[in-house]
Formats: structure tokens, sequence, C-alpha cells
């Protein structure tokens, strides 16, 4: 008979591809607000594009910390997975004021680009998984 680790296990390479698809639909719906508010449409705001990103990305998390759960990685161990939360948590304070139409236009600028550069972050350390400090 298998164990239940060996059963959990079985579920995590299908987890992470979801996990993975999450990921490259909620970097797709970032951009692709970001440029339909460069493009002059900010109407997006009305339509079912609001709400979408919110539902992606709370699977994207549900499912990061299900692989966190069920995984053989630690966050304080695996310094790529420390940082990547790190960096998560600047993706999304920095996402949300690309956003906002109450901010100027140069605040707004900036924020979209370290937005970005941090997406960028946490696509390589999640790909790579370098060692940062020996
Ligand atoms: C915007 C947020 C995130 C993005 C874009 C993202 C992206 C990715 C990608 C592309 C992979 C597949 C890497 C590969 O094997 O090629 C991955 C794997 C993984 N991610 Fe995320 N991720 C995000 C958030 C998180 C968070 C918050 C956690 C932990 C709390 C997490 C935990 C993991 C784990 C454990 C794996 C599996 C590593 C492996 O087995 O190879 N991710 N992520």
């Amino acid at each position: 008979m298998r164990s239940f680790e060996a059963l959990l296990m079985e579920y995590y390479l299908p987890l992470k591809h979801l996990h993975m698809l999450c990921a490259f639909l909620s970097a797709t719906l970032f951009i692709g607000r970001l440029l339909l508010d460069v493009t002059g449409k900010p109407q997006w705001r009305h339509s079912p594009l609001r709400r979408l990103p919110h539902i992606n990305d709370t699977l994207l998390l549900t499912l990061a910390f299900t692989l966190l759960a069920i995984g053989p990685w630690q966050p304080f161990t695996h310094q790529w997975l420390g940082f990547k939360i790190l960096l998560l948590l600047g993706y999304i304070g920095f996402g949300v004021g690309a956003l906002k139409q109450s901010l100027a236009v140069p605040t707004r600028t900036i924020c979209a680009l370290l937005a970005l550069a941090q997406l960028a972050g946490i696509f390589y350390l999640a790909r790579f998984k370098p060692v940062l400090f020996l």
C-alpha cells in the first residue's frame, strides 16, 4: 500500500503546472490592463477584466501555498523561494499603484516599471532557483 506522502506527491506535478498556468495568466492580465490604460481604454474597469485577475491571483496563491505544503520547498531554507515571496509583496503593492487612476501618470509609470521588474524577478527565481547567498 502506498504511503499518504507518496499519494500527495502524485498531485504535485499537476498542481505545479496549474500554478504555472495561473502565473502566466496573471502576467498577461496585468500587462494587458496596463496596455489598455496606456492606449486610453480605462473602461476595462467596467468589464469582467476587473474581477478576473483577482480570481486568477487567488487561485495562483492558493496553489502556491498548496505546493509549499506538500512539496520539499521551504522559504527559509531555499532562498529563491523566500525572495520570491518578498518580490511578490512588491509586485502586489506596485501593481496596485500602477493601475490606480487617482495617482499621477509619472507615479503610475514608475510603479508599473517596478512591478514588471519584480514580476520578471519572480519568474527568474522560480525557473532557475539560484543560490543567492552561501
Ligand atoms: C506572481 C506570483 C508567482 C509567479 C509568477 C510564480 C511563477 C512560478 C513558475 C513559473 C513556476 C514554475 C518554475 C519551473 O519549474 O519552471 C513556479 C513554481 C513554484 N512556485 Fe511560484 N509563482 C508565484 C508565486 C508563488 C508563491 C507566493 C509561492 C510560495 C508561497 C510559490 C511557490 C512555488 C513553488 C513551491 C513552485 C514549485 C517549484 C518546483 O517544484 O520546481 N510561487 N512558480
